[in-house]
């Protein structure tokens, strides 16, 4: 019999130092660069509560205490806007605070995903949990996340997001190997993190949406260092391929970079183009620019 549990909550790591963005994210942390008008961590945390979570479990680390401030309330520069008769303004402050609860838990080492994961083991305790790695903003059509709880509701199993690449770049993800299909859900029957193209066991790459069990979380704790020296989520996720099954789900939308200076621009200048208020803006100022 299957054994579905709601899934609550959503372990978001963003411990990372962000040195792709230096000197801009020296003080900042990368996951507060805003795109329009919010910054990418309230992005994923908007995108997670459109499935249904209702407690982020933010993995931070050493000065980024900014991060739970901006879901923190903010009670002088309230009490200032409401003075003002600023609603809007004072509404958007607001709303981040009241998106869902949220719990704080440190990495206090960079010793990889697997293991910023597993700093959340005790928030998450014995439930089916979301993870969404905040360095990708889904795009377009039903948000990534959900349509893997949905598949999760269905299956009660692990299920990872997996999206077709060139094979030229699956050395820069996780990679799945599959079995059976049922439309867009592939049964996943061996994981490789970022393996050599000729070495890949397919073209689909593990992206960073997943919903995970216990069981995984339990595989994380007692494995050592994959590829890279470090503790990969994916080695945690194959640990438990075999003693239970694991699905992949070809989602729909995209998954739009923002981990990198080229892709965040590339997603700010989408994302603004897209927006019918900042739209016609970028369009003006894009036709001054020659080239
Ligand atoms: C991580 C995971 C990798 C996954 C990728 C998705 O890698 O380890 O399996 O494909 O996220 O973005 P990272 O991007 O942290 O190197």
């Amino acid at each position: 019999m299957r054994r579905h549990m709601q899934v609550r909550h959503c372990v978001i790591p963003a411990a990372g130092l962000g040195t792709r963005f230096l000197p801009a994210t020296k003080a900042l942390p990368k996951e507060l660069l805003p795109v329009l008008d919010r910054p990418v961590l309230q992005w994923g945390v908007e995108e997670a509560v459109a499935a249904g979570v209702d407690t982020m479990v933010v993995v931070t680390s050493r000065g980024k205490e900014l991060l739970a401030a901006h879901f923190d309330a903010a009670p002088e520069l309230e009490r200032t806007l409401e003075a003002r008769g600023k609603l809007d303004s004072l509404e958007a402050v607001r709303r981040a605070t009241r998106l869902a609860s949220f719990a704080y838990v440190y990495q206090p080492e960079p010793l990889g995903l697997g293991d910023a994961v597993r700093c959340a083991a005790a928030v998450v305790g014995d439930r089916p949990f979301g993870c969404l790695l905040p360095d990708d903003l889904s795009w377009g059509s039903k948000p990534v996340l959900a349509q893997l709880v949905d598949a999760h509701r269905e299956l009660a199993t692990p299920i990872l997001a997996l999206t077709r690449v060139p094979r030229e770049r699956i050395s820069r993800f996780g990679c799945a190997m599959v079995a059976e299909s049922r439309g867009r859900l592939h049964r996943v029957t061996a994981v490789v993190e970022k393996p050599a193209p000729e070495d890949a066991p397919s073209d689909l790459a593990i992206m960073g949406r997943y919903v995970l069990t216990p069981a995984v979380m339990e595989a994380l704790v007692a494995i050592g260092p994959g590829a890279g020296g470090e503790i990969q989520l994916t080695d945690g996720i194959g640990a438990v391929i075999g003693s239970t099954a694991v699905w992949g789900l070809e989602f729909e939308g995209e998954l739009l970079d923002v981990g990198t200076l080229e892709g965040w621009l590339q997603t700010l200048v989408r994302a603004a183009a897209e927006h019918p208020g900042y739209g016609p803006a970028l369009r003006r100022a894009m036709a001054g620019v020659s080239g």
